[in-house]
This record gives C-alpha cells, sequence and structure tokens, in this order.
C-alpha cells in the first residue's frame, strides 16, 4: 500500500510540533518530529564534551550512535539515547543551540537521512522539520511551510516557559530564535527554506485552533482521507 505523507517544515517556534501532532491525531498518521532526532544527536555530543562547531569532532560519535524512539502509551514520541530515556532532556535550552550547531553538518544529516525515510516508507505520516518538503521526503503528498513573524513566536515561547513555572525573558527569547533562524536558514547543506510546491500558512495572526484549521483545509484539497 502506498504511504500517504505530510511534510511540516518551517523556523523555530511556529508551532509546527503541537499543529503536526493534531493533525496527525486527527487524521490517524505516525506524528514524527525529526528536530527531537537532532537533540538526540546534540545531546550525545554534550555528553561526551565535544565541540559540535567541529564537525571533525562530532564525525566519529556518529559510528557508535545507539539512537531510538518509539511512542508512549499517550501517542507522544519518546526519544532513546543508549537505551535511556532522553525526552525530557532533549528540551533543555542549551541543547537547542547545539542541535542547530550539529545539524549543519552534512555527515549528521546523511545519518538520519535514512532513519527519516524508513519511518515514511512504513507508515502514514505527518513529519516536521526544516527540509522534509525539499530533502527528506520530496514526494511527499502535502507539502506546508509554516511560519510566523519572530515577535509572535518569542511571545508564544515566553508564555509557554512561564506556564512551566520556568523564568524566562523575552528580549532573550527573541535574540535566540532570530539567531537560530539564521543559523539553520544560511548553512550550505539542507537550508531551513520553503519548497517551491509547498503552501506557506503564516500563524502570526492565528490561534492554535485557527492554525489547525488552516492546516486541514491545504491537507484535504491535496489527499482524499
Ligand atoms: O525543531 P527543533 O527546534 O526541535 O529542531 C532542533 C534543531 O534541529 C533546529 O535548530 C534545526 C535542526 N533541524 C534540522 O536541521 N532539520 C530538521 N529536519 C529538524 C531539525
Amino acid at each position: 500500500m502506498k504511504r500517504r505523507s505530510i511534510a511540516i517544515d518551517g523556523p523555530a517556534g511556529a508551532g509546527k510540533s503541537t499543529l503536526a501532532r493534531q493533525v496527525a491525531k486527527e487524521l490517524g498518521f505516525l506524528y514524527v518530529d525529526t528536530g527531537a532526532i537532532y537533540r538526540t544527536v546534540a545531546l550525545k555530543t554534550l555528553r561526551c564534551g565535544v565541540d559540535a562547531s567541529q564537525s571533525q569532532q562530532v564525525i566519529p560519535l556518529l559510528d557508535h550512535l545507539d539512537i531510538r524512539m518509539d511512542y508512549g502509551p499517550d501517542g507522544g514520541q519518546r526519544m532513546f539515547l543508549e537505551g535511556e530515556d532522553v525526552s525530557q532532556a532533549i528540551r533543555e535550552h542549551q541543547v537547542s543551540g547545539i542541535a542547530s550547531q550539529v545539524a549543519a553538518i552534512p555527515a549528521v544529516r546523511d545519518f538520519l537521512l535514512e532513519f527519516q525515510r524508513k519511518l515514511a516508507r512504513e507508515h502514514d505520516v505527518v513529519m516536521d522539520g526544516r527540509d522534509i518538503g525539499t530533502v527528506v521526503l520530496p514526494q511527499a503528498d502535502v507539502k506546508i511551510f509554516l511560519t510566523a513573524a519572530p515577535e509572535a513566536r518569542a511571545k508564544r515561547r515566553l508564555l509557554e516557559l512561564e506556564q512551566r513555572g520556568a523564568s524566562a525573558d523575552y528580549d532573550t527569547i527573541l535574540r535566540d530564535i532570530i539567531q537560530r533562524d539564521e543559523q539553520d536558514r544560511s548553512r550550505p547543506v539542507a537550508p531551513l527554506r520553503q519548497a517551491e510546491d509547498a503552501q506557506l500558512v503564516d500563524t502570526t495572526a492565528l490561534n492554535l485552533a485557527q492554525s489547525l484549521q488552516a492546516l486541514l483545509a491545504v491537507i484535504k484539497e491535496k489527499i482524499v482521507l
């Protein structure tokens, strides 16, 4: 049976993971958060004391990298590094910047490419990331580029952190978002960009429910469910 795939790309904080998860639930597809996979590689470099900006230090780690993924009872994606559940640890702020650095290394991207494609061969997927529509699944049935103004993304992130009881500062968050966007857009391999055949969805002025409706409308135009 031909598997169906929905690629959702876009910058950090546009609501990709929340929305992609909801879309997957609605359609009964598997949700794949590819950022979490890059974050797990980043955590490995951090734990090994390796400088993630130096590709020659990171590449040898790939030979023995033991990464696994599964889905918990609530349907949430869990990441395992050497058998340890690191789903929480990879969300640490420090890991975000390192993930963006390791994601710029071509050997890391090549290493993870087959991992991601295999998932799409075996399941109907909603996959979110930066290069899903352009590189990982260029034949995806639906491609969406989800974005929002940096200020809107920073505000949402601030709210999320405050709700979790974490202390946060708007200016720092905004600066980090802009810096990470720049790093992800300007790297030579698989940079963050909208695929030519992707539909742009800008959520700056939309709340979560409206964003979900906008995404489902695009999807229903392209595939028969
Ligand atoms: O979506 P996220 O913030 O969890 O992603 C972490 C980093 O991984 C992000 O800076 C860019 C990178 N990434 C990537 O390069 N390609 C992907 N498909 C997913 C994430």
